[in-house]
C-alpha cells in the first residue's frame, strides 16, 4: 500500500510497533523532520487505511482497526513495511497485526467456564498482492517474541479461514476447544496460562453465565450478545 508521503522516512524500521499514543518513531539521522503533529497525522492515515483494507479483505461491514480505536484501547499494532521495492521512492506498507489483552470467559474441554485474560489476535492483514509470501509469518513471529507468548496461549477473535490455515501451517494449531463466543482457542491453551486460569463453578444453570466476549466482530449476531 502506497501513501502520498514518505513511508520509508516515517517508519525507519521494517516492523514498527504502535500503541495507543500512535507516536511517530524517531527518524533516521539526517532525515528532514516535519512538524511532529504532521508525522502523527501520517501515522493515523496509515492506521485508518490499513483498517479499511483489512475490513474489505474480510468482508466486514466496518473497519475494526482505526486510529481513533487505537487511541481509545490498549491494543498494540505491528506494522510491516516493504523494504525491497520503493515505489516513487516513498516506500510502501505490506500489512499489520493487531493484538490486545481481553477478559474473556472461555470453556475448557470439560465445558467449565474459565475467566481468563489472554493476549488476543484482533486483526491481521497482508496486502493482497503479497499474501502467501511469508510476510504474515514474519509479523506473527515478531509479535510472539515481543509479547513473549506461545501460539497456543493466544485467543483469536473470529479467525478467517485463511488465518486458521495459517495457524495450522506455521504453528500446528489445529484442534480447537469449542466456545460459545467469537473467540477461538486451541488445545494447550489451559496448560499454559500465566497466571493460571481462574475457574468458575462448572455446574451453573444454562444461561447463568453469558457467553460473554468483548469481540469487535459482533455484527449480525442475534440480539442479546
Ligand atoms: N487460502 C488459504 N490459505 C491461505 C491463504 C489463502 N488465500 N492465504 C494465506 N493462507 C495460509 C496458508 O496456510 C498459507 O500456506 P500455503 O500457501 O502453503 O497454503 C499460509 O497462510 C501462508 O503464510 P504467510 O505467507 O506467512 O501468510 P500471509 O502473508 O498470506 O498472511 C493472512 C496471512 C494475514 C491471513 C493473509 O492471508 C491475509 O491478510 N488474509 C486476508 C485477511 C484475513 O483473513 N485476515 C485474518 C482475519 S481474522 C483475524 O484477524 C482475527
Amino acid at each position: 500500500m502506497e501513501f502520498p508521503f514518505d513511508v520509508d522516512a516515517l517508519l525507519p524500521e521494517r516492523i514498527t510497533v504502535l500503541d495507543q499514543h500512535l507516536r511517530p518513531p524517531a527518524r533516521r539521522p539526517g532525515t528532514t523532520t516535519p512538524a511532529r503533529v504532521d508525522l502523527q497525522q501520517q501515522i493515523m492515515t496509515i492506521v485508518d487505511e490499513l483498517g479499511k483494507a483489512s475490513a474489505k479483505a474480510q468482508h466486514l461491514p466496518a473497519p475494526i482497526t482505526s486510529a481513533s480505536r487505537m487511541q481509545s484501547n490498549r491494543h498494540v499494532m505491528y506494522v510491516l513495511k516493504d523494504t525491497s521495492a520503493r515505489p516513487a521512492g516513498k516506500g510502501a506498507i505490506i500489512g499489520f497485526l493487531k493484538v490486545g489483552y481481553k477478559k474473556l470467559f472461555v470453556l475448557d474441554d470439560r465445558e467449565a467456564h474459565n475467566e481468563v485474560e489472554p493476549l488476543c489476535i484482533l486483526d491481521f492483514y497482508i496486502h493482497e498482492s503479497v499474501q502467501r509470501h511469508g510476510h504474515g509469518r514474519e509479523l506473527f513471529q515478531y509479535m510472539l517474541q515481543k509479547e513473549r507468548v506461545e501460539p497456543h496461549q493466544l485467543a483469536i477473535d473470529r479467525p478467517s479461514q485463511k488465518l486458521l490455515k495459517f495457524l495450522n501451517k506455521h504453528y500446528n494449531l489445529e484442534t480447537t476447544v469449542p466456545q460459545v463466543n467469537n473467540f477461538v482457542i486451541f488445545e494447550g491453551f489451559f496448560a499454559h496460562q500465566h497466571p493460571p486460569a481462574r475457574k468458575l463453578p462448572p455446574k451453573r444453570a444454562e444461561g447463568d453465565i453469558k457467553p460473554y466476549s468483548s469481540s469487535d466482530r459482533e455484527w449480525g449476531l442475534p440480539q442479546g450478545w
